[in-house]
């Protein structure tokens, strides 16, 4: 998976499915752990990888804590940590707890691009954990991960599931990056969580759908083109199909729910990403009401100078423009 999509797509959901996680998508786990940076090259890492029939299982399930109790449905639980005399001390800086950060998410990120939901936990108790797994007092364990598939959310408890069901949220990039001293905000190109996201209704045609009743999948791509068409009229003022200079690079659509013909459908989209030629557009297909996402999807495009055929960087007053709108302009 393309590092983006793997960012994007790492999620700490709790939802577990019984399915069995395939050995070797652990140890690919472990792989990628093992090649993480760290301080010295001391490599103070450790993992315990405990399977649904390790005969440690049922008191590492114990030690969790009652918030957690999701988290044993989960085929796998690895307890991460790192040694804290193996780690690289400098000055008064102890290295293994950046040691064992470091590796925990190339563990994680590994799973995740192996289609698995990895989900790191601080809630349980230390004293029984370490009975169970023999951990010597050297060893500080961080975090008990759970691994597995994706399950369904419908399967939770109601208080658990509300968990999963609340909005993501991080610090805009400004407040928790500075440049060049401390406190003055990292300029972005782009507003962190945009002020305004492009939103416009799409009116589904019975000949949008195939013979499952389903809109069919290559309509989706339309509708992406329906809502590129209107956010560059309406957001940047073009009026001719001459004025929208970019070619489309790149296509992805995550299908998440049919759509019917009755459904109510509206293009969310936003510009996530701009480099020096070409820009990307994140979409979510929803139902309006009840805010069902039916539809994720990515497009890649470049900005193209059609008489000679070669890409041209983005317009600045473009920039501006799409800046503006985000920024609630
Ligand atoms: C070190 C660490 C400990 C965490 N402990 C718990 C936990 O005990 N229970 C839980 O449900 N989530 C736990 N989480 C998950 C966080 O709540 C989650 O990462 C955060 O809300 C951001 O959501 P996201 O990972 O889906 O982006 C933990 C995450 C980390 C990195």
């Amino acid at each position: 998976m393309e590092f983006h999509r793997l960012v994007a797509a790492r999620r700490s959901l709790r939802a577990y499915s019984s399915r069995p996680v395939e050995p070797e998508k652990v140890e690919r786990m472990l792989e990628a752990a093992r090649w993480s940076p760290s301080c010295g090259n001391r490599q103070s890492w450790r993992f315990v990888v405990v399977g649904r029939d390790a005969p440690t299982r049922g008191a590492v399930e114990e030690a969790l804590d009652a918030g957690n109790a999701w988290a044993r449905r989960a085929p796998v639980l690895i307890v991460a940590g790192a040694g804290r005399r193996d780690g690289a001390v400098v000055e008064s800086r102890e290295y293994y707890l950046v040691d064992a950060g470091t590796s925990l998410m190339s563990l994680i990120y590994r799973g995740v691009d192996q289609g698995l939901l990895v989900h790191p936990m601080a809630g349980w108790k230390e004293a029984p954990l370490r009975a169970a797994l023999g951990l010597p007092d050297a060893f500080a364990p961080m975090a008990v991960v759970a691994v597995g598939y994706a399950g369904k959310p419908e399967e939770l408890d109601e208080a658990t599931r509300r968990k999963d069901e609340r909005p993501r949220v991080r610090k805009p990039l400004g407040e928790i990056a500075y440049s060049p001293m401390w406190e003055e905000p990292y300029a972005g190109t782009l507003p962190s969580s945009p002020a305004k996201v492009f939103e416009t209704d799409l009116q589904l045609r019975f000949g949008d759908t195939d013979a499952m009743g389903h809109v069919n999948n290559a309509k989706i791509v339309t509708y992406l083109e329906t809502g590129r068409v209107r956010f560059f009229s309406e957001v940047l003022g073009a009026r001719r199909v001459e004025d929208i200079r970019f070619i489309l690079a790149e296509v992805s659509c995550r299908y998440r729910i049919p759509i019917l013909l009755h459904d109510r459908v509206r293009v969310r989209m936003r510009i996530s990403d701009v480099s020096r030629s070409s820009f990307r557009f994140h979409y979510e297909l929803a139902d309006p009401g009840d805010g069902r996402v039916f539809v994720e999807a990515e497009t890649v495009q470049v900005m193209y100078d059609y008489a000679t055929g070669r890409p041209v960087p983005i317009d600045a007053r473009v920039l501006a423009a799409v800046r503006d709108y985000a920024s609630g302009g």
